[in-house]
Protein backbone atom coordinates (compact mmCIF):
# COMPACT_ATOMS: atom_id res chain seq x y z
CA UNK A 1 0.00 0.00 0.00
CA UNK A 2 1.31 3.38 -0.99
CA UNK A 3 3.06 5.82 1.90
CA UNK A 4 3.46 9.30 1.25
CA UNK A 5 7.42 9.47 0.63
CA UNK A 6 9.33 12.57 2.67
CA UNK A 7 10.68 14.66 -0.22
CA UNK A 8 14.98 15.68 0.13
CA UNK A 9 14.78 17.05 -3.82
CA UNK A 10 12.32 19.69 -5.07
CA UNK A 11 13.62 19.87 -8.36
CA UNK A 12 11.27 19.53 -11.19
CA UNK A 13 12.91 16.34 -12.04
CA UNK A 14 12.00 14.60 -8.56
CA UNK A 15 8.46 15.92 -8.00
CA UNK A 16 7.43 14.97 -11.41
CA UNK A 17 9.28 11.08 -10.41
CA UNK A 18 7.25 11.57 -7.55
CA UNK A 19 3.99 12.22 -8.79
CA UNK A 20 3.91 9.45 -11.23
CA UNK A 21 4.53 6.96 -8.48
CA UNK A 22 1.70 8.43 -6.92
CA UNK A 23 -0.31 7.55 -9.90
CA UNK A 24 1.10 4.60 -10.28
CA UNK A 25 -0.21 3.45 -6.84
CA UNK A 26 -3.29 4.91 -7.21
CA UNK A 27 -3.73 3.27 -10.56
CA UNK A 28 -3.11 0.00 -9.22
CA UNK A 29 -5.18 0.30 -6.66
CA UNK A 30 -8.31 1.15 -9.16
CA UNK A 31 -7.39 -2.15 -11.11
CA UNK A 32 -7.69 -4.20 -7.75
CA UNK A 33 -11.25 -2.65 -6.74
CA UNK A 34 -14.09 -5.24 -7.00
CA UNK A 35 -16.79 -4.14 -5.14
CA UNK A 36 -18.46 -1.02 -3.30
CA UNK A 37 -17.02 -1.80 -0.33
CA UNK A 38 -13.87 -1.99 -1.61
CA UNK A 39 -14.10 1.50 -2.91
CA UNK A 40 -15.52 3.16 -0.15
CA UNK A 41 -12.36 2.06 1.76
CA UNK A 42 -10.21 2.60 -0.57
CA UNK A 43 -11.74 6.71 -0.61
CA UNK A 44 -11.27 7.19 2.77
CA UNK A 45 -7.96 5.87 2.61
CA UNK A 46 -6.64 8.31 -0.20
CA UNK A 47 -9.41 11.57 0.35
CA UNK A 48 -10.22 11.58 4.71
CA UNK A 49 -9.32 14.79 5.87
CA UNK A 50 -7.58 13.50 8.39
CA UNK A 51 -4.43 11.59 7.56
CA UNK A 52 -5.30 10.69 4.02
CA UNK A 53 -3.04 9.90 1.18
CA UNK A 54 -4.11 13.50 -0.40
CA UNK A 55 -3.70 15.42 2.88
CA UNK A 56 -0.12 13.51 3.62
CA UNK A 57 1.05 14.88 0.36
CA UNK A 58 -0.41 18.90 1.54
CA UNK A 59 1.65 18.16 5.02
CA UNK A 60 4.62 16.12 4.38
CA UNK A 61 5.36 17.72 0.36
CA UNK A 62 3.71 21.39 0.62
CA UNK A 63 4.35 22.19 3.99
CA UNK A 64 7.92 21.07 4.42
CA UNK A 65 8.95 22.26 0.81
CA UNK A 66 10.97 24.83 1.19
CA UNK A 67 10.21 28.54 0.12
CA UNK A 68 11.57 29.07 -3.64
CA UNK A 69 10.03 25.66 -4.27
CA UNK A 70 6.06 26.21 -2.51
CA UNK A 71 4.41 28.04 -5.53
CA UNK A 72 5.90 25.11 -7.90
CA UNK A 73 5.09 22.39 -5.42
CA UNK A 74 1.63 24.55 -4.62
CA UNK A 75 0.62 24.12 -7.87
CA UNK A 76 1.49 20.45 -8.40
CA UNK A 77 -0.90 19.12 -5.46
CA UNK A 78 -3.55 21.42 -6.31
CA UNK A 79 -3.54 19.69 -10.15
CA UNK A 80 -2.31 16.30 -8.54
CA UNK A 81 -5.43 16.45 -6.19
CA UNK A 82 -7.76 17.31 -8.50
CA UNK A 83 -6.60 14.61 -10.98
CA UNK A 84 -6.87 11.96 -8.00
CA UNK A 85 -10.24 12.93 -7.30
CA UNK A 86 -11.58 12.61 -10.52
CA UNK A 87 -9.80 9.37 -10.89
CA UNK A 88 -11.38 7.96 -7.69
CA UNK A 89 -14.64 9.48 -8.55
CA UNK A 90 -14.51 7.91 -12.07
CA UNK A 91 -13.28 4.39 -10.18
CA UNK A 92 -16.75 4.80 -8.36
CA UNK A 93 -18.63 4.79 -11.55
CA UNK A 94 -16.69 2.43 -13.31
CA UNK A 95 -17.38 -0.49 -10.10
CA UNK A 96 -20.99 0.69 -9.67
CA UNK A 97 -21.60 0.22 -13.08
CA UNK A 98 -20.26 -3.58 -13.07
CA UNK A 99 -21.42 -4.30 -10.35
CA UNK A 100 -25.07 -3.66 -11.67
CA UNK A 101 -23.74 -5.95 -14.48
CA UNK A 102 -23.04 -9.12 -12.10
CA UNK A 103 -26.02 -8.14 -10.50
CA UNK A 104 -28.00 -8.25 -13.65
CA UNK A 105 -26.09 -11.37 -14.74
CA UNK A 106 -26.54 -13.56 -11.79
CA UNK A 107 -30.38 -12.67 -12.31
CA UNK A 108 -30.44 -13.27 -15.49
CA UNK A 109 -33.59 -15.64 -17.02
CA UNK A 110 -32.85 -17.47 -19.87
CA UNK A 111 -36.24 -18.33 -21.39
CA UNK A 112 -34.34 -19.10 -24.80
CA UNK A 113 -33.50 -22.78 -22.98
CA UNK A 114 -35.49 -25.54 -24.39
CA UNK A 115 -38.05 -26.83 -22.30
CA UNK A 116 -37.51 -30.97 -20.90
CA UNK A 117 -38.35 -33.01 -24.17
CA UNK A 118 -40.15 -36.12 -23.52
CA UNK A 119 -39.01 -38.47 -26.10
CA UNK A 120 -41.78 -39.35 -27.94
CA UNK A 121 -42.63 -43.51 -28.29
CA UNK A 122 -42.53 -44.90 -31.33
CA UNK A 123 -44.94 -48.40 -32.42
CA UNK A 124 -43.64 -51.31 -31.01
CA UNK A 125 -42.53 -53.27 -33.25
CA UNK A 126 -44.27 -55.98 -32.84
CA UNK A 127 -47.02 -53.68 -33.83
CA UNK A 128 -45.23 -52.49 -36.69
CA UNK A 129 -44.72 -55.57 -38.68
CA UNK A 130 -48.55 -56.45 -37.92
CA UNK A 131 -49.76 -52.94 -39.13
CA UNK A 132 -46.90 -53.85 -42.25
CA UNK A 133 -48.65 -57.61 -43.07
CA UNK A 134 -51.77 -56.10 -42.69
CA UNK A 135 -51.14 -52.60 -45.04
CA UNK A 136 -49.51 -55.55 -47.67
CA UNK A 137 -53.38 -56.91 -47.77
CA UNK A 138 -54.83 -54.27 -47.60
CA UNK A 139 -53.25 -52.90 -50.82
CA UNK A 140 -54.97 -56.01 -52.56
CA UNK A 141 -58.54 -54.47 -51.13
CA UNK A 142 -58.43 -56.87 -48.21
CA UNK A 143 -60.77 -55.08 -45.64
CA UNK A 144 -59.73 -55.66 -42.25
CA UNK A 145 -61.56 -57.47 -39.34
CA UNK A 146 -61.22 -58.50 -35.45
CA UNK A 147 -62.55 -60.65 -33.24
CA UNK A 148 -62.76 -61.24 -29.01
CA UNK A 149 -59.33 -62.49 -27.30
CA UNK A 150 -62.26 -64.15 -24.82
CA UNK A 151 -63.77 -66.54 -27.35
CA UNK A 152 -65.99 -69.41 -26.98
CA UNK A 153 -65.20 -73.28 -27.91
CA UNK A 154 -67.54 -73.14 -30.32
CA UNK A 155 -65.68 -70.44 -32.41
CA UNK A 156 -62.30 -71.24 -31.44
CA UNK A 157 -62.60 -75.17 -32.48
CA UNK A 158 -65.74 -76.64 -33.64
CA UNK A 159 -67.14 -74.52 -36.00
CA UNK A 160 -63.63 -74.76 -37.81
CA UNK A 161 -64.14 -78.48 -37.84
CA UNK A 162 -62.61 -79.68 -34.84
CA UNK A 163 -65.08 -81.93 -33.53
CA UNK A 164 -65.06 -82.54 -29.59
CA UNK A 165 -62.39 -84.57 -28.51
CA UNK A 166 -60.64 -84.27 -31.66
CA UNK A 167 -56.91 -85.03 -31.31
CA UNK A 168 -56.35 -81.72 -33.63
CA UNK A 169 -57.54 -79.80 -30.79
CA UNK A 170 -54.38 -81.40 -29.01
CA UNK A 171 -52.02 -79.18 -30.99
CA UNK A 172 -53.35 -75.75 -29.53
CA UNK A 173 -52.16 -76.31 -25.87
CA UNK A 174 -55.71 -74.20 -24.85
CA UNK A 175 -55.95 -72.10 -21.64
CA UNK A 176 -59.80 -72.50 -20.51
CA UNK A 177 -61.83 -70.08 -17.92
CA UNK A 178 -62.77 -72.16 -14.89
CA UNK A 179 -65.79 -73.42 -13.73
CA UNK A 180 -67.36 -73.35 -16.81
CA UNK A 181 -68.80 -77.28 -16.34
CA UNK A 182 -72.42 -75.97 -16.22
CA UNK A 183 -72.25 -74.50 -20.07
CA UNK A 184 -72.36 -76.58 -22.97
CA UNK A 185 -69.41 -77.81 -24.46
CA UNK A 186 -69.37 -75.25 -27.03
CA UNK A 187 -70.54 -72.52 -24.97
CA UNK A 188 -67.65 -72.53 -22.81
CA UNK A 189 -64.99 -69.57 -22.77
CA UNK A 190 -61.33 -70.15 -23.53
CA UNK A 191 -58.71 -67.51 -24.87
CA UNK A 192 -58.20 -67.84 -28.56
CA UNK A 193 -55.37 -70.11 -29.49
CA UNK A 194 -55.50 -68.59 -33.34
CA UNK A 195 -57.13 -65.98 -34.95
CA UNK A 196 -58.79 -68.34 -36.98
CA UNK A 197 -62.06 -67.71 -34.89
CA UNK A 198 -62.90 -64.61 -36.79
CA UNK A 199 -63.05 -66.05 -39.79
CA UNK A 200 -66.36 -67.84 -38.77
CA UNK A 201 -67.52 -64.43 -36.91
CA UNK A 202 -66.75 -62.36 -40.25
CA UNK A 203 -68.76 -65.13 -42.89
CA UNK A 204 -71.91 -64.76 -40.23
CA UNK A 205 -71.51 -60.86 -40.67
CA UNK A 206 -70.42 -60.77 -44.16
CA UNK A 207 -72.18 -62.56 -47.30
CA UNK A 208 -69.74 -63.68 -49.97
CA UNK A 209 -66.95 -62.51 -51.25
CA UNK A 210 -65.17 -61.64 -48.83
CA UNK A 211 -61.33 -60.74 -48.52
CA UNK A 212 -60.66 -59.47 -44.74
CA UNK A 213 -57.52 -59.53 -42.84
CA UNK A 214 -57.86 -60.23 -39.07
CA UNK A 215 -54.92 -59.27 -36.87
CA UNK A 216 -54.67 -59.77 -33.37
CA UNK A 217 -53.15 -61.28 -29.72
CA UNK A 218 -53.85 -65.18 -29.05
CA UNK A 219 -52.92 -67.07 -26.06
CA UNK A 220 -51.71 -70.56 -25.57
CA UNK A 221 -50.17 -72.63 -22.64
CA UNK A 222 -46.76 -72.98 -24.37
CA UNK A 223 -44.04 -71.91 -21.85
CA UNK A 224 -41.89 -69.17 -22.61
CA UNK A 225 -38.28 -70.11 -24.48
CA UNK A 226 -36.55 -68.33 -27.34
CA UNK A 227 -39.20 -69.09 -30.15
CA UNK A 228 -42.13 -69.21 -27.84
CA UNK A 229 -44.62 -67.14 -25.70
CA UNK A 230 -48.23 -67.62 -24.13
CA UNK A 231 -49.51 -64.95 -25.54
CA UNK A 232 -48.18 -64.03 -29.19
CA UNK A 233 -50.03 -62.06 -32.52
CA UNK A 234 -51.22 -63.51 -36.00
CA UNK A 235 -52.69 -61.76 -38.75
CA UNK A 236 -55.28 -64.66 -40.17
CA UNK A 237 -56.08 -64.05 -43.80
CA UNK A 238 -59.79 -65.20 -45.57
CA UNK A 239 -60.70 -64.73 -48.96
CA UNK A 240 -63.91 -66.39 -50.27
CA UNK A 241 -65.57 -66.17 -53.62
CA UNK A 242 -66.58 -67.32 -57.07
CA UNK A 243 -63.94 -69.58 -58.56
CA UNK A 244 -60.95 -68.90 -55.91
CA UNK A 245 -58.45 -71.65 -56.78
CA UNK A 246 -55.08 -72.99 -54.66
CA UNK A 247 -53.31 -70.73 -57.31
CA UNK A 248 -54.86 -67.71 -56.37
CA UNK A 249 -53.44 -68.43 -52.42
CA UNK A 250 -49.97 -68.97 -53.66
CA UNK A 251 -49.91 -66.32 -56.10
CA UNK A 252 -51.59 -63.83 -52.91
CA UNK A 253 -48.84 -65.09 -50.69
CA UNK A 254 -46.18 -65.09 -52.91
CA UNK A 255 -46.94 -61.74 -53.65
CA UNK A 256 -47.27 -60.69 -49.51
CA UNK A 257 -43.66 -62.32 -49.21
CA UNK A 258 -42.13 -60.40 -51.77
CA UNK A 259 -43.75 -57.34 -49.98
CA UNK A 260 -42.72 -57.98 -46.61
CA UNK A 261 -38.98 -59.65 -47.03
CA UNK A 262 -38.13 -57.99 -50.40
CA UNK A 263 -38.70 -59.16 -54.05
CA UNK A 264 -36.03 -61.97 -54.64
CA UNK A 265 -37.82 -64.15 -51.60
CA UNK A 266 -39.03 -67.49 -52.80
CA UNK A 267 -41.86 -69.52 -51.74
CA UNK A 268 -43.07 -73.00 -51.53
CA UNK A 269 -45.65 -74.94 -50.08
CA UNK A 270 -45.39 -78.08 -48.45
CA UNK A 271 -48.39 -80.67 -47.36
CA UNK A 272 -49.58 -80.15 -43.83
CA UNK A 273 -53.00 -80.56 -42.08
CA UNK A 274 -55.34 -77.92 -40.25
CA UNK A 275 -59.02 -79.12 -39.60
CA UNK A 276 -60.25 -76.25 -41.40
CA UNK A 277 -58.79 -76.32 -44.35
CA UNK A 278 -58.58 -78.89 -47.23
CA UNK A 279 -55.74 -79.50 -48.94
CA UNK A 280 -53.45 -77.71 -45.92
CA UNK A 281 -50.12 -76.65 -46.85
CA UNK A 282 -46.84 -74.94 -44.86
CA UNK A 283 -45.70 -72.30 -46.73
CA UNK A 284 -41.72 -71.49 -46.38
CA UNK A 285 -39.67 -68.99 -47.75
CA UNK A 286 -36.45 -69.30 -49.11
CA UNK A 287 -34.30 -68.32 -46.24
CA UNK A 288 -33.47 -64.84 -45.54
CA UNK A 289 -30.72 -64.87 -43.79
CA UNK A 290 -28.75 -66.81 -46.47
CA UNK A 291 -30.79 -66.35 -49.59
CA UNK A 292 -31.47 -69.79 -49.13
CA UNK A 293 -27.89 -71.47 -49.46
CA UNK A 294 -27.87 -73.10 -46.29
CA UNK A 295 -26.74 -71.76 -43.02
CA UNK A 296 -27.88 -72.01 -39.07
CA UNK A 297 -30.46 -70.28 -39.24
CA UNK A 298 -32.89 -72.48 -41.95
CA UNK A 299 -31.20 -75.77 -40.41
CA UNK A 300 -28.82 -75.90 -43.51
CA UNK A 301 -31.87 -76.25 -45.43
CA UNK A 302 -32.17 -73.06 -47.12
CA UNK A 303 -35.93 -72.57 -46.78
CA UNK A 304 -37.93 -71.47 -43.48
CA UNK A 305 -41.40 -72.19 -42.33
CA UNK A 306 -43.65 -69.41 -41.78
CA UNK A 307 -47.15 -70.03 -42.18
CA UNK A 308 -50.30 -72.20 -42.22
CA UNK A 309 -53.20 -72.13 -44.92
CA UNK A 310 -55.30 -73.98 -47.47
CA UNK A 311 -58.60 -73.71 -48.90
CA UNK A 312 -61.17 -73.62 -46.40
CA UNK A 313 -62.74 -76.84 -45.84
CA UNK A 314 -66.72 -77.25 -47.07
CA UNK A 315 -67.24 -78.38 -43.45
CA UNK A 316 -66.93 -75.03 -42.64
CA UNK A 317 -68.96 -73.04 -45.09
CA UNK A 318 -71.62 -75.24 -42.93
CA UNK A 319 -71.85 -73.73 -40.41
CA UNK A 320 -71.84 -70.31 -42.33
CA UNK A 321 -73.93 -72.00 -45.06
CA UNK A 322 -77.52 -69.77 -44.38
CA UNK A 323 -75.82 -66.70 -44.57
CA UNK A 324 -74.64 -67.50 -49.12
CA UNK A 325 -71.86 -69.83 -48.48
CA UNK A 326 -72.63 -72.65 -50.37
CA UNK A 327 -69.77 -74.56 -50.99
CA UNK A 328 -70.99 -76.28 -54.10
CA UNK A 329 -71.01 -72.64 -55.61
CA UNK A 330 -67.91 -70.95 -53.89
CA UNK A 331 -64.50 -71.24 -52.64
CA UNK A 332 -62.30 -69.85 -50.03
CA UNK A 333 -58.28 -69.74 -49.05
CA UNK A 334 -57.03 -68.97 -45.88
CA UNK A 335 -54.10 -68.28 -43.76
CA UNK A 336 -52.59 -68.05 -40.62
CA UNK A 337 -49.16 -66.42 -40.01
CA UNK A 338 -47.55 -65.10 -36.73
CA UNK A 339 -46.52 -61.96 -36.14
CA UNK A 340 -43.24 -62.19 -34.00
CA UNK A 341 -42.14 -65.01 -36.28
CA UNK A 342 -42.07 -62.45 -39.21
CA UNK A 343 -40.55 -59.73 -37.17
CA UNK A 344 -38.36 -62.48 -35.72
CA UNK A 345 -37.05 -63.03 -39.59
CA UNK A 346 -37.15 -59.56 -40.67
CA UNK A 347 -35.15 -57.81 -37.81
CA UNK A 348 -32.63 -60.75 -36.92
CA UNK A 349 -33.79 -60.53 -33.28
CA UNK A 350 -32.36 -63.46 -31.02
CA UNK A 351 -35.55 -63.97 -28.85
CA UNK A 352 -38.85 -63.62 -28.91
CA UNK A 353 -38.89 -62.23 -25.15
CA UNK A 354 -37.04 -59.15 -26.12
CA UNK A 355 -40.31 -58.31 -27.57
CA UNK A 356 -42.41 -58.39 -24.37
CA UNK A 357 -39.10 -56.98 -21.57
CA UNK A 358 -40.30 -53.64 -22.77
CA UNK A 359 -36.25 -52.81 -22.31
CA UNK A 360 -35.77 -49.45 -23.91
CA UNK A 361 -31.93 -50.02 -25.18
CA UNK A 362 -33.75 -53.14 -27.50
CA UNK A 363 -36.88 -51.37 -28.46
CA UNK A 364 -35.28 -47.77 -29.41
CA UNK A 365 -33.48 -49.38 -32.21
CA UNK A 366 -36.90 -49.71 -33.95
CA UNK A 367 -37.04 -45.66 -33.50
N1 LIG B 1 -54.72 -71.14 -37.07
C1 LIG B 1 -53.51 -71.85 -37.42
C2 LIG B 1 -52.55 -71.86 -36.25
O1 LIG B 1 -52.67 -71.04 -35.39
C3 LIG B 1 -52.82 -71.21 -38.59
C4 LIG B 1 -53.63 -71.36 -39.83
C5 LIG B 1 -53.41 -72.44 -40.65
C6 LIG B 1 -54.58 -70.44 -40.16
C7 LIG B 1 -54.14 -72.60 -41.80
C8 LIG B 1 -55.31 -70.59 -41.32
C9 LIG B 1 -55.06 -71.68 -42.14
O2 LIG B 1 -56.24 -69.74 -41.72
O3 LIG B 1 -55.78 -71.83 -43.29
O4 LIG B 1 -51.71 -72.71 -36.21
Amino acid sequence: MYTVPKLDDYSPAALDRAVADLFGALDAEIAALHSESDWKEFRDRWMARKNGVLTQVNDTWLKAAPKDAKRDVGQRVNELKARAEAAIDAAHEKIHASSAVTKLASERLDITLPGIRRPIGVKHPVLRVQDEIVAVFKAMGYSVGEGPEVETDYYNFESLNFPPNHPARDTQDTLFIAGQEQKAARDRLLLRTHTSPVQIRSMEKLAPPVRIVIPGKVHRNDPLDATHSPVFHQVEGLAVDTNITFSDLKGTLDHAMKSLFGSSVKTRFYPSFFPFTEPSADMQVSCIFCGGKGCRKCKFSGWIELLGCGMVDPNVFEFVKQNGYDSSKIAGFAFGMGVERIAILKYGVEEIQLFYEGDVRFLEQFA
